[in-house]
C-alpha cells in the first residue's frame, strides 16, 4: 500500500513537471511562441521587419508576440519582462539602447529563453546567443564611397569641398560601425584638405544624433548653416540614416538650397524608406542604402528555428561583434547602395515596393 502510494506521487510529480514545460521542450512548433521586441513604429523599416518576421514565423508554425516600444527604453525593458513572464520560448530583440538590457537578459537566462539580437547588437551580456544583422561597416563604406564618387574625388578632383557629418545614436552599436566605415573612405580626403568640415565638428560625439532623431538633426544643421555657411556653399552631407537626411534637407531648403542657383548638396542615407526614395526620385536626397528587411527577417527566423530545434544556426562572422562580454556569432547580410539610377531595379523589380508606393 505504502509503495503504490509513493509510486502514485512520483507519477503525479512527473505529470506536473511535464505540464510546466509545455511549449518549452519537445512538442510541435505550434506550441511555441517567439517574443519579438522592436524599437519603434515611427520608422517604416522596423514596421516591415516586424511584419516580415511574424509572417515567416507563422509559416513555420510558430506563434508570435510582437511589441514596439516607441523608442522608450523602459517600455522595451518591461515589454521583454512581460514576454519572459508569459513564457515565450525565444526572444528576438532589436534594442533601443543596446546597453540597457543586461538585467532583463539575466531574467531570460534564468528562464532558459534564448535571445537573438536583431540588427542592433545587445551589449554587455553573455546571454545573446546569436546576432542577425547587415554588414554595418560596409554600410558606412558604401555611403563614403558614394560621396567620393559623386564629388569626383576618386577621379582626382581636388576640391576643396565643404562637407558636414552626421552620426547615428550613441547608444546604438551600429552607429559606430557606420561612422567608422564612412570615415575609412572620407578621413584621408579630410586629412589632405580636399574635404573641409567648416563647423569643425568631426568627432563622432559632436556629430551624434540621439535616437536617430530627424528633428534633432534638422536643428543641428540649422545651427551649423547659420554659424558657418552664410558666405559659403555646402557641397556634401554625410548622413547615416534616411530620417536624419530628411531633417537635414528641410534645414537646407529653409535657407534656399534646392534651386537651380543653389542646388542641394550630395546627401547620403540608409534604409530606403519610402519618403527618402521619393525624395531621391524628386532629386533631393541623393542616395540611400537598401537593407532588405525580408532577407534579414529570414536569417533571424531560421536562426531561431535552428536554436529551438537544438541545431546549429548558419553564421558567416564569428569575429566582428564583441559586445563586451563575448563575441556574438553573427550572420551579416550585404547592403546595397541605391540612387536614382538603380532604385527601379533594386526596389521595384525585387518587389520591395510597388510603383504606387513611391508616388
Ligand atoms: C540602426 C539601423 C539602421 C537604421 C537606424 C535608425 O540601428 O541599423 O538601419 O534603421 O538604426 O532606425
Amino acid at each position: 500500500m505504502k509503495k503504490s502510494c509513493a509510486l502514485l506521487i512520483v507519477m503525479f510529480a512527473l505529470v506536473l513537471s511535464a505540464c510546466g514545460n509545455s511549449g518549452k521542450a519537445g512538442g510541435e512548433e505550434g506550441d511555441k511562441t517567439i517574443g519579438i521586441a522592436m524599437p519603434t513604429k515611427s520608422s517604416e523599416r522596423w514596421v516591415r521587419d516586424g511584419e516580415n518576421m511574424v509572417e515567416q514565423f507563422k509559416e513555420l508554425g510558430y506563434e508570435t508576440d510582437l511589441q514596439y516600444a516607441e523608442d522608450v527604453v523602459e517600455n522595451q525593458v518591461s515589454q521583454i519582462e512581460n514576454m519572459i513572464t508569459k513564457g515565450v520560448d525565444l526572444l528576438v530583440i532589436a534594442s533601443i539602447d543596446g546597453e540597457a538590457l543586461t538585467d532583463v537578459l539575466e531574467q531570460a537566462e534564468r528562464s532558459d529563453i534564448p535571445v537573438i539580437a536583431y540588427d542592433r547588437l545587445i551589449m554587455n551580456s553573455e546571454h545573446v546567443s546569436y546576432y542577425a544583422t547587415f554588414d554595418n561597416f560596409q554600410v558606412g563604406v558604401l555611403q563614403g564611397e558614394y560621396l567620393e564618387e559623386k564629388l569626383g574625388l576618386a577621379d582626382g578632383e581636388e576640391g576643396p569641398f565643404n562637407i558636414e557629418l552626421f552620426a547615428g545614436s550613441p547608444d546604438d552599436n551600429n552607429a559606430y560601425f557606420f561612422w567608422d566605415g564612412a570615415m575609412s573612405v572620407l578621413q584621408p580626403y579630410m586629412d589632405e584638405g580636399k574635404l573641409k568640415v567648416q563647423s569643425g565638428q568631426t568627432d563622432f560625439n559632436q556629430a551624434a544624433t540621439l535616437r536617430w532623431s530627424g528633428s534633432e538633426a534638422q536643428e543641428r544643421m540649422d545651427n551649423i548653416l547659420s554659424a558657418h555657411y552664410s558666405d559659403k556653399k555646402l557641397d556634401a552631407v554625410y548622413s547615416p540614416y534616411d530620417g536624419i537626411s530628411i531633417g537635414v534637407i528641410s534645414s537646407l531648403k529653409a535657407v534656399g538650397y534646392g534651386s537651380d542657383d543653389q542646388p542641394l548638396p550630395v546627401i547620403t542615407g540608409q534604409d530606403a524608406e519610402s519618403a527618402s526614395v521619393k525624395s531621391i526620385i524628386a532629386g533631393e536626397q541623393t542616395q540611400t542604402i537598401f537593407k532588405d528587411t525580408r532577407t534579414l527577417a529570414e536569417q533571424a527566423v531560421s536562426m531561431a528555428d535552428a536554436v529551438l530545434k537544438g541545431e546549429e544556426p548558419e553564421v558567416n562572422d564569428t569575429e566582428t561583434y564583441d559586445n563586451g562580454k563575448k563575441v556574438v556569432p553573427s550572420y551579416l547580410v550585404e547592403p546595397v547602395s541605391v540612387d536614382a539610377s538603380n532604385y527601379e531595379e533594386e526596389l521595384i523589380e525585387t518587389g520591395y515596393y510597388s510603383e504606387e508606393d513611391l508616388k
